[in-house]
């Protein structure tokens, strides 16, 4: 018999849960809950869970139930966390895992107690040209990584159009999250300093108070440097909703991702012109492939064979030390050592 599921948060993101769960042959999408009752009605039509609820806790009091994915909004996954531990559910928990230490530490401290894995979701250790530039440094092809120029940016269609909630976080907590757990995971280290630097207009001048970029440089425990790039207003007449590219220079050789821009398929209608999702989580046949939910079904089998998870709770916790540490940075002008 398949493994239950449930999903917490049936939003934009939701969504991509709901499409790994409900095509992946370990799993059973059981129920499903969102607040918005409008919103769990039309994904259950959807989706075909065997059942939806507005109340988190009803979903939870579920013994059938093995897991769930929690995808709330940033400021709210604490409480829910906390509740899926206590009711032993296994817990996929959105990036970034919460948006304090403090949360943090708190939902790594329920999951240890009532003994439930924990994975953060964050899937670019399943995206393919990290997949492989992982697998080229660890066979020794570039030497020591040394460092990491990486650019994660969105059109201002996200913060504008796509978040309700964007004026209650900031780009570096939705992407510069990415951003960090991919440059500790590429250096494999921690890190030591941080310096950032923020300007707010253009997404202020709209009503939204969020800043519209960050550029942070990280210093690594072991000596390795990363210089990473988020802005929350590129044009959004650009081919593709995101920016997404990275150097990686090592002692021995060098790496250039382009995520974004890699024109696989590029489309000109009457009514746009597009580079279309070929690799996030395009459709095949009526099944969604691509990394977004490969790292979905990858915590299906880590729920499934008993696998401890490649992204842990700590790896939420360093990433959140981080962007609070840019936070402290961008508001005193000064570097802040972890
Ligand atoms: N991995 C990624 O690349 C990626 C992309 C987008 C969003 N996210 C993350 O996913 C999470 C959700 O983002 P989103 O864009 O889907 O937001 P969203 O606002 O579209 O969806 C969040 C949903 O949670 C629901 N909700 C809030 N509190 C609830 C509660 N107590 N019980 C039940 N439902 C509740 C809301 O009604 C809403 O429908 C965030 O943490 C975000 O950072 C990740």
């Amino acid at each position: 018999m398949a493994t239950r599921f449930g999903v917490i948060g049936t939003g934009v993101w939701g969504e991509t849960h709901l499409k790994a769960y409900s095509e992946d042959p370990l799993a059973e999408l059981a129920c499903i809950c969102d607040k918005d009752e409008k919103l769990v009605r039309r994904r259950a039509r959807q989706y075909k869970p065997q059942k939806w609820t507005t109340d988190y806790r009803e979903l939870l009091a579920d013994d059938t139930i093995a897991a769930v994915s929690i995808v709330t909004p940033d400021p709210l996954h604490r409480e829910v966390a906390i509740a899926a531990a206590e009711a032993g559910k296994h817990i996929l928990v959105e990036k970034p895992l919460a948006t304090t230490v403090e949360d943090c530490e708190a939902i790594i401290a329920a999951a240890k107690k009532n003994k439930v894995k924990l994975m953060v979701d964050f899937h670019n250790r399943f995206n393919t040209p990290f997949t492989e530039t992982r697998a080229a440094i660890d066979a020794g092809e570039i030497g020591e990584p040394q460092l990491i120029v990486l650019r994660l940016n969105d059109t201002i269609y996200v913060p504008t159009k796509m978040l309700s909630w964007a004026g209650k976080s900031t780009v570096a907590w939705f992407l510069c999250s990415h951003a960090t757990d991919l440059v500790r995971w590429l250096f494999d280290d921690d890190v030591k300093r941080v310096y950032s630097v923020a300007r707010s207009k253009v997404l202020k001048g709209l009503g939204i108070n969020t800043p519209d970029f960050f550029v942070t440089t990280l210093e690594m425990r072991k000596g390795g440097v990363a210089n990473i790039e988020n802005c929350w207003i590129m044009s959004d007449r650009m081919p593709t909703i995101f920016d997404f590219k990275m150097e990686l220079v090592g002692e021995k050789g060098t790496l250039f991702a382009d995520v974004s821009s890699h024109r696989m398929l590029q489309k000109f209608s009457k009514k746009e012109a597009v580079y279309p999702d070929v690799h996030c989580q395009p459709d095949v046949h009526g099944k969604t492939v691509g990394f977004t939910v490969e790292a979905i079904h990858y915590w299906v089998r880590c729920v499934v064979e008993d696998l401890e998870p490649l992204v842990t709770g700590q790896d939420g916790l360093e990433v959140t030390k981080v962007i609070c540490a840019i936070e402290e940075s961008v508001r005193t002008g000064q570097p802040v050592d972890l």
